[in-house]
């Protein structure tokens, strides 16, 4: 079969690519479903899928289920097709540890598939970075909420009403706060029809809502928008109820200009303690306040949580 010069480079970037190469070879050694070759490689589940799909309409890996789950193999059957042919010029040459490692493990992987070891086990400590049917952070988030109980809560900085529309259930009435119009209006379509959301349009400097009014207050993702985060922190506290509760999600302190170029932040997050320095300034008692997780791709943004309650008598 004859390429055009397009086919021909669209070939060429198919292969030059070191994880997709470095499936081509492990598939060489054994049969292997996405959770083992993503075991195997440390690469993420959906960047395997992605790199199996494209190699398997190049045609160069196959795929068969086998107690229902889809095991996948590489295909280098016909060495006239393009696609096998290049990859088999390729690979004659290769000789990398790398490869050895994997089929190591992948031996290894097999062995325990043969061995009785069930799905789960084979992602024991690595559980949250692998599907199974159904086990989604959202089916958990909305599973856990039925822990939770609300009063009146304040969102600011509201977006387009995704967090309230999670917690509304659980709560007295919900006021979404933003800047932003369009946000609004996408939250408001979002909870159109729930008696308990209220929605305002303002700015989280200048927040017009009466002292000590609500029980609950989420600043989630919010106070990066700000030039004067600690003025929205000490009008956050003014607002809150004797023993309610103020809940932060921002970044933590960092240098990447993707966060300003890209998504229109104003400052470059705020570290644990100087979070938890405003929030004692403002009288908060401070549960907790610390780095929550951190992203698994550069440039790796940590993310730092922070509840605090709203001494009673203040
Ligand atoms: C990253 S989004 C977070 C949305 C939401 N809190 C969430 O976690 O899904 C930031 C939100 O802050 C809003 N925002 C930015 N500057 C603001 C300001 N000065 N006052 C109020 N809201 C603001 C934006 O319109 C946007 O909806």
């Amino acid at each position: 079969m004859q390429l055009s010069i397009d086919q021909s480079t669209l070939l060429c970037r198919l292969l030059a690519d070191a994880s997709r190469q470095r499936i081509l070879l492990l598939l060489e050694a054994e049969a292997l479903s996405v959770a083992e070759i993503t075991q195997i490689t440390r690469l993420s589940q959906g960047r395997v899928s992605t790199h199996l799909s494209r190699l398997r309409a190049a045609g160069l890996v196959t795929d068969e289920r086998v107690n229902n789950v889809r095991h996948f193999r590489a295909n280098l059957g016909d060495p006239e097709d393009p696609a096998t042919g290049l990859w088999q010029t390729l690979r004659a040459r290769i000789d990398d540890q790398q490869a050895e490692f994997d089929r190591e493990k992948a031996r290894e992987a097999v062995r325990r598939r043969h061995a009785g070891t069930s799905w789960a086990e084979t992602v024991a400590g690595r559980m949250e970075r692998h599907y199974s049917p159904g086990r989604s952070w959202e089916a958990n988030a909305r599973a856990l909420l039925g822990l939770v109980s609300l009063g009146d809560v304040l969102d600011i900085g509201s977006g387009d009403g995704v967090v309230p529309e999670l917690l509304i259930e659980r709560t007295r009435s919900m006021t979404c706060a933003d800047i932003s119009p369009t946000l609004l209006r996408a939250a408001r379509s979002r909870l159109q029809n729930d008696p308990r959301a209220r929605f305002l349009q303002c700015d989280m400097n200048a927040l017009p809502l009466a002292p000590a009014s609500f029980d609950q207050i989420l600043l989630m993702h919010v106070l990066t928008y700000t030039l004067t985060p600690e003025r929205v922190i000490a009008n956050a506290a003014r607002l809150l109820r004797p023993g309610g509760t103020l809940l932060i999600a921002t970044l933590d302190k960092h240098e990447y200009g993707i966060a300003e170029e890209t998504f229109d932040h104003v400052n470059q997050g705020m570290s644990p303690a100087t979070l938890q320095g405003e929030l004692e300034r403002n009288e908060l008692a401070v549960d907790w306040c610390d780095i929550a997780c951190q992203e698994g791709r550069p440039p790796y943004f940590k993310v730092v949580v922070a509840r605090a309650c709203k001494r009673a008598g203040h």
